[in-house]
């Protein structure tokens, strides 16, 4: 892999091909077990039973997992016991810091300023990072963001950015640095060599039942963050039946969890706790999500986005010190959307990593699904419910999202909101259109999305979009 001075890497634990690069500083051997070290069957019993691992135990059993000499099998029993069992701040901490250990952590030194990131734990419709990042730095804040892709009923935002015709998420990590040095941001997907551990322990608790953990999100999360060199994180904790974490408290605990370790690894650390009770915005599905983030740049964005990006992006200008005050922070993000700078940073970045950048200024470019199928209200009323889980999974079921990780998805189709929580609805309007390739595959869909939508006489006033802060 080709190295340039300023691209200097933290120390592999794994084996890395970066490991041999004069840009990775070497690392302290891995840890030989002692004589009386436990075993990995006796840890994970130990786990099992409710026990405590120590820092050290937790590295041997990361290390070993990336080696190999930890099984795939070990580490799923592992992963259901934590599940089950829970794991202590402390522990939590070393696993976090242990898996960001597995891979590179890049050094961000060469670029000026305090890098933020922002990470959400994932909902339907948030497509917030793709006009958030390039609010951001068009307000002076580098933002290098190492992003996922679509998990189960949620979407991805490489999944959404690959949309954009040329669009590269994969670049070696000399030139992320690069990118975030010349132009502020870089939006890519997971390298081989970040948070390793992180990546296929991600892949079995996929398939054995084991992702809505507490301390298995906050490791998760924070050692692919904590590995990009960031300085400060802004989190958006969603909650809702869209959401993983489906009631307040349960994602406040999250909330907590993952402040309280990322404060312990020595970073700035904000989490939002947002609703998740409706899709954000209007637009599912990864082409129609682009085209709707870009109309936020373009000063056009549906105002619960609008919302979400203002709210994230000023504690995110705050964090990265170029403003004082939340009001402050919202009058230049406002600023940079009238005057177009953040439609220009976007193009900017989207040039850079190979895509068709005309997009931003015309975003009929993207691409579009054949067919549209509109479904019409069947009673006069007010929409008191539109159920994100249920137009995630139809989305998916079009081929929007994945069922299985190798599977591919369809950048055009999806589902288009023509009312949200709390509009008035007349019989025959359209409540939803469904961006199909062929009417065929609509007819799935439509029941779906449909029943979707709760129509009631009386007006529900939708709830806040912001439910707590944790700092
Ligand atoms: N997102 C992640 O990156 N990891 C998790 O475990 C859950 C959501």
């Amino acid at each position: 892999m080709p190295t340039t001075k300023s691209a200097a890497t933290k120390t592999p634990a794994a084996k890395t091909p970066a490991a041999t690069t004069p840009a990775a500083k070497p690392k302290s051997p891995p840890k030989k077990k002692s004589a009386n070290s436990a075993t990995t069957p006796e840890l994970i019993a130990r786990k099992r039973d409710g026990g405590v691992l120590t820092n050290d135990e937790i590295g041997q059993l990361v290390r070993g997992f990336v080696a190999g000499d930890v099984a795939d099998y070990q580490m799923s029993a592992l992963a259901m016991a934590i599940f089950l069992r829970g794991m202590t701040p402390a522990e939590t901490t070393a696993l976090t810091l242990e898996m960001r250990d597995s891979g590179r952590v890049v050094d961000l030194s060469s670029v000026k300023g305090s890098k933020v990131d922002k990470h959400s734990t994932g909902g339907v419709g948030d497509k917030v990072s793709l006009c958030l990042a390039p609010l951001v730095v068009a307000c002076g804040v580098p933002v290098p963001m190492v992003s996922g892709r679509g998990l189960g009923h949620t979407g991805g935002t490489l999944d959404k950015l690959e949309a954009i015709p040329g669009f590269s998420v994969s670049m070696p990590v000399e030139q992320f640095v690069k990118q975030v040095r010349e132009i502020g941001c870089a939006l890519i997907g997971q390298t081989a060599d970040i948070a390793p551990a992180d990546k296929r322990l991600y892949a079995l608790r996929d398939v054995t039942a084991t992702v809505e953990s507490v301390p298995l999100i906050t490791a998760s999360i924070l050692s692919k963050k904590l590995a990009e060199g960031i300085d400060a994180l802004v989190l958006d904790v969603k909650v809702g039946r869209g959401a993983f974490m489906k009631t307040l408290a349960d994602a406040r605990t999250l909330a907590e969890s993952l402040v309280r370790v990322g404060t312990l690894s020595k970073k700035k650390i904000t989490a939002f706790l947002t609703s998740m009770d409706e899709p954000l915005g209007f637009a599912i599905g990864n082409a129609l999500e682009t085209r709707e983030a870009i109309d936020v740049l373009n000063g056009r964005g549906p105002a619960d986005l609008v919302e979400c990006t203002l709210v994230l992006g000023a504690e995110m200008l705050r964090l990265g010190r170029v403003a004082k005050t939340d009001a402050e922070a919202r009058k230049k993000l406002e600023a940079a959307i009238k005057s177009g700078a953040g439609a220009r940073a976007f193009e900017k970045i989207v040039r850079a990593q190979g895509g068709d950048a005309r997009v931003v200024s015309e975003p009929d470019r993207l691409p579009r699904a054949p067919h549209r199928v509109e479904i019409r209200a069947n009673a006069k009323g007010y929409v008191t419910g539109i159920d994100p889980l249920e137009l995630g999974l139809a989305a998916v079921a079009l081929g929007a999202g994945r069922t299985r990780a190798d599977q591919a998805v369809d950048p055009v189709v999806g589902i288009v909101l023509g009312k949200k929580l709390g509009d008035a609805v007349a019989k025959g309007e359209v409540l939803a259109t469904v961006h199909v390739r062929s009417r065929s595959a609509a007819a799935g869909a439509i029941a779906r999305v449909g029943g979707a939508f709760t129509i009631a006489a009386k007006r529900v006033a939708p709830g806040p979009l912001v439910l707590d802060v944790v700092r």
